[in-house]
């Protein structure tokens, strides 16, 4: 049985007042027995107006980043403590955001999963090449390096609580999604690479979202391919009507089995 898992991205979008309105309206459409876990990624600021008015569903709220350090002379940082005492099930750590705009590397995605685990956050880890990578062809050398230097060290049962998000960085926010049958390439490659490193009851365990531009138009062609298992979705995410409808899509999979 597949666990389907619907995330979304808010990025720097909704303010608090916003997110109360968004998370009234999300809560209202019903959403208790469509999947086991969804998620949303709202601004560090917006999280317990998002946790409020989404009392009672099974909503999970993750922070868009944290600090490699645990604490300190960082200002403007946060924390993973502090995301998880704000209540935070996961964070998100390695978006291709963070390592165009802000220096983000493998080794710095590999401190954010230790602080993580120190504190029970469970991390959704993303990777993807650009498209001058993808039009050199090195596409799977792109992203067995930042599988093998963002998790290196770390044994299959430190991992158990990771996701992964592959995000061609050429599909995030240009409306160029990969074809499904892209995706599921190197999400295949991405499963064998976690096989051939952890295992199998590793790799047939982990869930690896696809992001990047993903839609209420192709969400069902892309869940369908055999080693999707959820979505990461930015701009959509951001209107309730279209992340909900996400949702029942993968909610139709799930039951088709
Ligand atoms: P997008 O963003 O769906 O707007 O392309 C995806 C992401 O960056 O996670």
């Amino acid at each position: 049985m597949r666990r389907l898992l619907i995330a979304g991205n808010w990025k720097m979008n909704n303010t608090p007042s916003e997110t109360l309105e968004y998370g009234r309206d999300l809560k209202a459409r019903g959403l208790n027995d469509l999947l086991p876990e969804m998620l949303l990624f709202p601004p560090a600021l917006s999280i317990p107006a998002l946790q409020k008015a989404l009392e009672n569903t099974p909503v999970k709220t993750g922070g868009q980043n944290i600090h490699q350090e645990p604490k300190g002379a960082f200002t403007g940082e946060i924390s993973a403590k502090m995301l998880a005492d704000a209540g935070c099930d996961y964070v998100l750590i390695g978006h291709s955001e963070r390592r165009q705009y802000f220096g983000e590397t493998d080794e710095s995605v590999r401190s954010k999963i230790v602080r993580a685990r120190e504190t029970g956050l469970k991390q959704v880890v993303c990777i993807g090449e650009t498209l001058d990578e993808r039009e050199k062809g090195i596409t799977s050398h792109v992203i067995i390096r930042q599988l093998k230097e963002g998790l290196l060290d770390f044994t299959g049962e430190d991992l158990k609580d990771m996701v992964l998000a592959y995000e061609p960085v050429w599909a995030i926010g240009t409306g160029r999604t990969a074809t499904p049958e892209q995706a599921q390439e190197v999400h295949a490659l991405i499963r064998k690479t976690l096989y051939d490193t952890f295992g199998s009851a590793f790799s047939e365990n982990i869930r690896i979202l696809y992001g990047g531009s993903a839609n209420t138009s192709n969400a069902e062609s892309l869940l369908s391919e055999q080693d999707i298992d959820g979505l990461l979705i930015g701009g959509a995410s951001l209107k309730p009507g279209d992340f909900f409808e996400i949702i029942t899509t993968a909610h139709k999979l799930m039951k088709k089995g």
